[in-house]
């Protein structure tokens, strides 16, 4: 210290001094064009994970993990939002506030007989069951419940309900199981990639079922596991369960989601692929920790999850918020000719509003603005590609800074690697070395080659091939006045029909 104060001049010292104030200044403008505007994110502050999703009384209800004094992750309590149709949020009070320990992520579910006990009888319970984390020490499972709709909650005095004496357990989320007449859990122990489930008949007390462990990607831990039983289209009335959890995703070292197919019989699940089937929710790295909605009518199981990942949520350049969720989305499974695969289709449908843009039967072989596309105002639409055929070797959609022609962010189909892709290598701010590698999914055999893309200012989501391809990537580029146009390389492009849907 001594030697430093002696070897540095004092003018240099001030001008380090009034350059730091002047980063940390700058570090703290607003970044409002790159705010989702369909998608949430907090007015202000740090959020990640989805949790306690529940449909109640007209609402669909969005508790959130949530740092409601800064914007990094820390003071973790439960955000709340709630919304009518899952696009225009509203921002509601902190629900759960942390004390000495952290409220980490949970689900709530809808006490409709009481069998509780807790509250007021005469009216209407809602209980949220969630990680409470002692920081070091231990993570146990709690609950609190609400008398208001969700509004204010109690923290129940007789907390934990389940302790098993360890640092890593966490994440509950509960279903209702009609033929077992029981609630399930589903919780993680993370280090051992396992998921445990209990059964309960009061959400009180809470019994050990059995254990699913070792399949599927084990090399991060598990976390935010989720049982949901999925209809299968296009089969009447048959279903099967599901169970997700959150670990590593498609790329090594990046998180993402995984989930497997089988059985639940009330008390244990069965894996019908083999252990070592890794089946991945979203080819892209912004899709994490998502859980389904409580109370949705059978056969709508929708969902959403954390738009960012781990590996660099800290460097998302926004402010005064950090952390968005994803769109909603309608989930259901499809036969494949490599076995049932997970579908998933944006809700709402914003296909069902007014066309803002519609060209049928258009070749295309070269960058193509087309009239109404190009320099699109709205920053969050809906773009839908009908392809009738092709012989290019890579085609999709591309958009490019208006004032610096090298940034751009593509989203294509290679035809030779047979690989739907998002390159955002130079869409404005790199977060990460992850930004340099391809966001890739297979092509799905014998689905059709339909592209429907969600954009909504920094976010992008690919469904392609009827929902069972998947990548949501974020970008965040430096200029935001962007063309966008359709591109088809080494060949020609049959569009049947493209047509854009701006959300307003
Ligand atoms: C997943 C997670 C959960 C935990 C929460 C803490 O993103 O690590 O396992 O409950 O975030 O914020």
């Amino acid at each position: 210290m001594k030697i430093l104060s002696k070897s540095i001049p004092l003018p240099s010292i001030l001008v380090s001094l009034l350059m730091l104030i002047s980063l940390t200044i700058s570090a703290q403008s607003p970044t409002e064009h790159w705010r989702p505007s369909i998608h949430f994110s907090p007015k202000k502050n740090w959020m990640n994970d989805p949790n306690g999703l529940i449909y109640f009384k007209g609402y669909y209800h969005l508790f959130f993990q949530h740092n409601p004094k800064g914007n990094d992750w820390g003071n973790m309590s439960w955000g709340h939002a709630r919304s009518k149709d899952l696009w225009h949020w509203e921002e509601l009070p902190v629900a759960i506030p942390h004390g000495e320990e952290f409220i980490f992520s949970g689900c709530v579910v809808w006490d409709k007989d009481h069998v509780s006990g807790l509250g007021d009888a005469s009216k209407d319970l809602l209980v949220a069951i969630y990680t409470a984390d002692y920081p070091n020490k231990k993570q146990e499972q709690h609950l609190a419940y609400s008398n208001d709709d969700g509004l204010t909650w109690k923290k129940y005095d007789q907390n934990p309900i389940l302790d098993i004496q360890l640092l890593n357990f966490r994440d509950p989320n509960i279903i209702w199981h009609h033929s077992s007449k029981q609630f399930i859990m589903s919780v993680a122990k993370p280090l051992d990639r396992s998921v445990q489930f209990y059964g309960s008949k009061n959400l009180l007390k809470w019994d050990l079922l059995s254990e699913f462990s070792n399949q599927g990607e084990l090399e991060m831990i598990w976390e935010c596991p989720s049982l949901v039983e999925l209809p299968i289209e296009g089969r009447e009335k048959e279903s099967k369960w599901v169970l997700f959890n959150s670990s590593q995703g498609v790329q090594k070292g990046f998180v993402g989601m995984q989930y497997f197919v089988g059985e639940f019989n009330g008390k244990t699940f069965i894996n019908e692929n083999t252990s070592d089937t890794k089946l991945f929710v979203d080819y892209g790295k912004d899709f994490y920790a998502a859980i389904p909605f409580y109370n949705t009518a059978p056969n709508e199981v929708m969902w959403l999850g954390w738009a960012l990942s781990w590996q660099y949520a800290k460097e998302q350049p926004t402010f005064p918020w950090k952390g968005q969720m994803s769109s909603v989305r309608k989930l259901s499974l499809v036969d494949t000719h490599e076995g049932l695969r997970l579908k998933q289709d944006f809700q709402p449908d914003f296909s069902s509003l007014e066309p803002t843009f519609q060209a049928k039967d258009i070749s295309i072989s070269k960058p193509k603005f087309l009239n109404g596309m190009k320099m699109l105002q709205g920053k969050s639409y809906l773009i839908d590609l009908e392809i009738e055929s092709t012989n290019a070797d890579r085609w999709g959609l591309k958009w490019q800074s208006v004032d610096n022609p090298k940034e751009y962010t593509v989203v294509a189909f290679d035809e030779n690697k047979k690989q739907w892709f998002i390159d955002r290598s130079h869409s404005g701010k790199i977060l990460s070395p992850g930004f340099f590698k391809l966001d890739a999914a297979p092509w799905v055999e014998g689905k059709a080659k339909h592209v429907r893309v969600l954009v909504d200012h920094s976010m992008l989501e690919l469904l392609a091939q009827e929902g069972t391809v998947a990548i949501s990537s974020l970008r965040f580029p430096h200029s935001i006045r962007e063309n966008l146009s359709v591109f088809s390389e080494k060949g020609k492009l049959d569009l049947k029909q493209i047509t854009i849907w701006e959300v307003k």
